[in-house]
Formats: C-alpha cells, sequence, structure tokens
C-alpha cells in the first residue's frame, strides 16, 4: 500500500496533528525469538481479519477481496490495492504450501475474486485495453472512479507471482486431477496479467508509493520475474507464452539502467535521490533461493543489492530522532526515502523489514553456494559490520566467513528488533511508527506489514519460497531496444473449485497413514497417494514425521565432536547427555559439513543449538540466541534439509 495521493496532500496540508493515531509507548526489547514465536500468529490472524467476507474487519467486504487496512478515516484505506493483495496472497500461499492447509478457502477465493476484477471497466480501462493497470477498487468490486495515481503496472506481475505459486502447487499434485484447475481456474487470469505486463512494461506508470509518474526499479524487476516464471507456468499447463519470451531479457536490460554504479535508482521520472526501500523490496521480491549472487537481477546477495542495501538504510541515519547515534552497521528504522514528507514522513515496518529480509536471503543464498565474495562495490557495506574486511572469496569453511556472516545475521536482527521495539504490545503494527518517538502512525493493523514480518521471519528460518527460474534468465541482452509485444486477453470465466480439492491426500508420500473422511469412514492408505471421494475441511493428510537433516558447517580439529541439543525430547530437552551426534562422514578440508538425519513430528516447533564435544568430554555451547525451527506439515513433504553454520 502506500500514500494516497490525496492523503499526501492532507497530510502535507494539515500537518502532523491532524492525524489521529493510537499511541502506545515502545517498550523494550525481549527475545527475538520468543517475540517473533508469538508475533507471527499476530500477524498471520491480522492479515486474515483484513479479508472478506469472513474477517473480523471485512464483514461487508467480498468474499476474497483484501482491504489494505482496517482504517476508513485519516487515513482512508479501506479498499483493495492490487500490489498489497497480491503481496499479500503470495505469503498466505507458501503459507499453505508449507503445511498451513486451512488457508485453501481464502486462496480459493482470492483467484475466484480476481477473475471478476479483472473484468471490471475502470478509468485505466477494460480488461483488454490497460484496465489490469489500475491501482485500486472498491470493496464491493466496483471500479474505483476518483483521481489517483494511475495506472500502476506492477500489481499485474505481482499478481501472477502469486497465482503461479498456487498453480504450480496444483500440477504438484497433478496426478490427484488439479492441472485442470490449474489450467482452467488459474492460467486464464495469469495470462491476461502476464500480457499486460508483455504490452506494457515499457510504457511509464506511478511508483509501488503512488507518488511518482515514470519508470520504477521496483515494478520492471517483478515484471521481469512474472514473465519469467510465467513462460515456465504456460508449459507446464500444456500452453506456451511467446510474449514472455521475447519481452522478459528486454525488461532484464531495462533493469540494469537502474544501477548507478554505487546504488540502485528507485525511479526515472522523479527529482528525488531515488534512494528508497523501492529497490530492497525489488531484490526480495525477485529473490530465487537457487540463484547465483547475480547482480543482473540484483539478487539480495548480489554486490549491487548489498551496495544498495548500505546507501538507503545510511540514508535514513539522519532524518529519524529515533536513529539518532546509531553507527552505521548497526540496525536503523527505515522509510520509503529519505525526502517522503506523507505524514511527515516516517518509518515504514515493511520497509524496516525489508532491510531485514534482504539480508537473510544473502545468508541464505551464501550458504547454498558455500562461500561470498567481497568486491569493490559492496566492500563498504561488508566493512561496516566487518572493519578488516577486504575484497576476496571466503569459503564457508574459513574463519572470516563464520564471521562475517554471524555479522550479518546480528545486522539483520536488529532490524526485527526495531519492529519488536516499535510494534504494539499486543502485537499490532500500523503502516508508519513515528520518526521522533516510535509510537503508531497511519493507518492501524495495515495488511502489508502482516505479510512482511511472516515473510521476513520465513526467511530468517531458512523457509524460503519456490525458485523462479532465476538460474536461466538472468543474461542480459547486448542490445536493449524499446520494445512491447501483444498478449491474448480472456475473460477467466471458470471459478468454481471442486470439493475433492478440499481433501486431497498426501501426494507422493511413501508413510502410512490412515484419513478419516467428512462421513466418518477411514481409509487406509500405503504408498503413493489416495484421493477420497468424501468432503472434509482439511486439505490433505501430511505426513506425521518429517526426516529433518541438519546440515551445519563448523570448522573442527581431529577428536571434537559436533552434537545437536534442543527443546524437544528427540533433541534431549536440553540435556547434554542426550543432545544427537552429527556425523563426520562428508567433512572435508574445503566442506567442512557436520549433518544427522532425525525423524520429528510435522508442525513441530522448538529451539536448539549445536554443542562441541571436545575428547576430555567438556562441552562448548554455541552463542545466543536459541535456534528455533518448525517443521514443516505439508502435503508431500517427508524430507527437508535445515542449513546451519556454527556460531
Ligand atoms: C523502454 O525501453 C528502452 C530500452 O530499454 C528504454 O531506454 C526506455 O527508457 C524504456 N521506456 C520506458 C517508459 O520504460
Ligand atoms: C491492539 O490494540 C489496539 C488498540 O487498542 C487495537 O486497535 C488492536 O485491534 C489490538 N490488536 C490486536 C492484535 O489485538
Ligand atoms: C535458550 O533456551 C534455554 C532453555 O529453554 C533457556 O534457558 C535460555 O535462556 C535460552 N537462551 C536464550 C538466549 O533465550
Amino acid at each position: 500500500m502506500a500514500p494516497r495521493l490525496w492523503t499526501a496532500l492532507y497530510a502535507l496540508s494539515f500537518g502532523h496533528a491532524a492525524v489521529a493515531a493510537p499511541q502506545l509507548a515502545p517498550r523494550a526489547t525481549g527475545s527475538l525469538d520468543t517475540w517473533l514465536a508469538s508475533e507471527t500468529t499476530v500477524a498471520r490472524q491480522g492479515i486474515l481479519d483484513n479479508i472478506g467476507s469472513s474477517g473480523t474487519y471485512a464483514a461487508s467486504v467480498k468474499p476474497g477481496i483484501i482491504i489494505a487496512s482496517p482504517s476508513t478515516d485519516s487515513p482512508d484505506y479501506y479498499y483493495t490495492w492490487t500490489r498489497d493483495s497480491a503481496l499479500t496472497m503470495k505469503v498466505l500461499i507458501d503459507q499453505f504450501k508449507n503445511g498451513d492447509t486451512s488457508l485453501l478457502t481464502v486462496i480459493e477465493e482470492y483467484i475466484s475474486s480476481q477473475a471478476y476484477i479483472q473484468t471490471v471497466s475502470n478509468p485505466s480501462g477494460s480488461l483488454s485495453s490497460g484496465g489490469l493497470g489500475e491501482p485500486k477498487f472498491n470493496i464491493d468490486e466496483t471500479a474505483y472512479t476518483g483521481s489517483w495515481g494511475r495506472p500502476q503496472r506492477d500489481g499485474p506481475a505481482l499478481r501472477a507471482t502469486a497465482l503461479i505459486a498456487f498453480g504450480q502447487w496444483l500440477i504438484m499434485l497433478q496426478s490427484n486431477g488439479y492441472t485442470t484447475q490449474a489450467t482452467n481456474i488459474v492460467w486464464p487470469i495469469v495470462r491476461n496479467d502476464l500480457s499486460y505486463v508483455a504490452q506494457n512494461w515499457n510504457s511509464s506508470g506511478y511508483d509501488l508509493w503512488e507518488e511518482v509518474s515514470g519508470e520504477s526499479f521496483f515494478t520492471t524487476a517483478v515484471q521481469h520475474r512474472a514473465l519469467v516464471e510465467g513462460s515456465k507456468f504456460a508449459s507446464q499447463v500444456g500452453s506456451s507464452c511467446s510474449y514472455c519470451d521475447s519481452q522478459a531479457p528486454q525488461v532484464l536490460c531495462f533493469l540494469q539502467s537502474f544501477w548507478t554504479g554505487s546504488y540502485t535508482l528507485a525511479n526515472f521520472g522523479s527529482s528525488r535521490t531515488g534512494k528508497d526501500a523501492n529497490t530492497l523490496l525489488g531484490s526480495i521480491h525477485t529473490f530465487d533461493p537457487e540463484a547465483a549472487c547475480d547482480d543482473t537481477t540484483f539478487q539480495p546477495c548480489s554486490s549491487r543489492a548489498l551496495a544498495n542495501h548500505k546507501v538507503v538504510t545510511d540514508s535514513f541515519r539522519s532524518v529519524y530522532t529515533v536513529n539518532s547515534g546509531i553507527a552505521e552497521g548497526t540496525a536503523v528504522s527505515v522509510g520509503r526515502y529519505p525526502e517522503d514528507s506523507y505524514y511527515n514522513g516516517n518509518p515504514w515496518y515493511l520497509c524496516t523489514m525489508a532491510a531485514a529480509e534482504l539480508l537473510y536471503d544473502a545468508l541464505y543464498q551464501w550458504n547454498k553456494i558455500g562461500s561470498l565474495t567481497i568486491n569493490s562495490v559492496s566492500l563498504a557495506f561488508f566493512q561496516d559490520m566487518y572493519s578488516s574486511a577486504a575484497t576476496g572469496t571466503y569459503s564457508s569453511s574459513s574463519a572470516t566467513y563464520s564471521t562475517i556472516v554471524s555479522a550479518v545475521k546480528t545486522y539483520a536482527d536488529g532490524y526485527m528488533s526495531i519492529v519488536e521495539k516499535y510494534a504494539m504490545t499486543n502485537g499490532s503494527m500500523s503502516e508508519q511508527f513515528s520518526k521522533s518517538d516510535g509510537s503508531q502512525l497511519s493507518a492501524r493493523d495495515l495488511t502489508w506489514s502482516y505479510a512482511a514480518l511472516i515473510s521476513a521471519n520465513n526467511r530468517r528460518n531458512s523457509i524460503v519460497p519456490a525458485a523462479w527460474g532465476e538460474t536461466s534468465a538472468s543474461s542480459v541482452p547486448a542490445t536493449c531496444v524499446a520494445t512491447s509485444a501483444t498478449g491474448t486477453y480472456s475473460t477467466a470465466t471458470s471459478t468454481s473449485w471442486p470439493a475433492t480439492l478440499t481433501s486431497v491426500s498426501g501426494a507422493t508420500t511413501t508413510t502410512t497413514s490412515a484419513t478419516t473422511t467428512a462421513t466418518g469412514t477411514t481409509t487406509s492408505t500405503s504408498t503413493t497417494k489416495t484421493t477420497t471421494t468424501a468432503t472434509s475441511t482439511t486439505s490433505c493428510t501430511t505426513p506425521t514425521a518429517v526426516a529433518v537433516t541438519f546440515d551445519l558447517i563448523a570448522t573442527t580439529y581431529y577428536g571434537e565432536n559436533i552434537k545437536i541439543a534442543g527443546s524437544i525430547s528427540q533433541l534431549g530437552d536440553w540435556d547434554t547427555d542426550n543432545a544427537i551426534a552429527l556425523s563426520a562422514e562428508d567433512y572435508t578440508s574445503s566442506d567442512n559439513l557436520w549433518f544427522v538425519d532425525i525423524d520429528l513430528p510435522a508442525g513441530t516447533s522448538f529451539e536448539y543449538k549445536y554443542i562441541r564435544v571436545e575428547s576430555d568430554g567438556s562441552i562448548e555451547w554455541e552463542s545466543d540466541p536459541n535456534r528455533s525451527y518448525t517443521v514443516p506439515a505439508a502435503c508431500a513433504t517427508t524430507a527437508v534439509t535445515e542449513s546451519d553454520t556454527w556460531r
């Protein structure tokens, strides 16, 4: 969501005093792990409260329509924005895929609502004449006809990305017959959005903050991603997307022009510095867990993204009182852009968490790649946290690597701790918090703030979304050209979800389980998938146990051993005598890998640490805080890997 143009004017004319907002004194920061464990529940509920028509604040809102905030006045955010809704729904779909199966109904209702809303003619046009670029609609799915910063061309791309994530889940279960739903319900909506992107990416529009008319980094980055995964999804449903294929490389080509040499410019078409959380958001929403640290796609671990992270976050150090005296390399409150004057210009929860999430993404990528590289572009970023940082590539087995990743983790956690400090004591988060005292400002219970909390927390726990195909879409054409392509627009008419979709049995699990259907019959299943015919309220049978592989990079000496201890009985209830030993079978001088496979009950949350056991039996614990982990409880997820580095 965003600063609504008219409210921006309102805030400018009447000043801060005119703004009524809930106020609550910031409180002392406790254990971040503990807070996040409860805040993720508050955030999930905060999102559901804002979705029609079962949400607490959305009873009169059409089913599946997501309001930006329950606030109807000063500011009035009681509308549905295509961007905010898509970003939120992507988080819910990823949660669903990770086992939160009760979200299925709201996901289906969202998809059906978007099929309809695509057809609503509005001031930006009709379905095939630009209407998909309309930024917001009324809660009854009618067009908003007041003046506004339109069109906004990120919305269709983000909606395609969210729907593709669900479509791919349907296809994953294809032998249960849900490729039909991916093909008949999801693909026609996605195809309209991809057509819009292919046709309009090279035309100017308003940025995600709804203020700048021009070309925006965030918009271009998410458009590239959507076209790349859109092409793959098309082939998965037996179709193709030639307009995706022809345009995606050119969108990537244009994306390069936002790099200034030292930071990423947020917009062309603005007189500001261009330092803006727009660019942090662009990197986290195009993060691909399988990607290298590619500069061309501004991956979170790329030199460009890290250098830009420093420039953007540093730009807020001197403009907010709450940041005063905080040195570079230590987390600060982050707003949209330093020149911001909306509500007098304050930090935003979602921008502060984007600064954290980008670093968690980078940590995931370095760990997966097995090394990190510092070059002249990213050197200053690293020196903030590790003053003797020097250019070079550091293998994950090196002491320098361990020192740096631990400093980056601490830095990232610092941003989350700021959010903990300035959230309300009951966990509510509005849009902004005051730059002078951290109290809540602007729209209350902002849906996007809650979505940002869940995704940042997931990345912190190395829970990452599916890859979108960056690895085959990062090479930039030699010449950029101004171009576009015409796609196919048609009303997505199929929106009725089969009742059986809610009773899929675990897809490819080999575990033996029993499924009780709504009619009370018990079906025994052994090996491979089974579809029950009766309607049940749960979406699938999740495996009862999941084989979790704990991979730990730890440099050890001959005679030293590594064990894992934690808060559940399987990990010895913190008793080091009952801790589980890791194996050094795959340990080499260049890959200091210890690992163990442990069967754990699906859905279990626990805390843990690794311990080093010396040959004389003495024990060294990892440094604080405790690590935390939740075993996935998803259909078909029977084995997962948690990758850690000794700290
Ligand atoms: C269109 O693409 C060309 C080539 O990349 C670029 O120079 C131009 O600025 C783009 N215009 C818009 C409005 O995106
Ligand atoms: C927290 O308290 C505020 C102010 O009383 C209220 O508006 C909000 O709904 C509460 N949030 C939760 C999650 O209970
Ligand atoms: C880690 O967990 C143990 C056992 O519950 C607890 O005593 C300790 O305080 C925790 N450490 C931190 C830093 O929270």
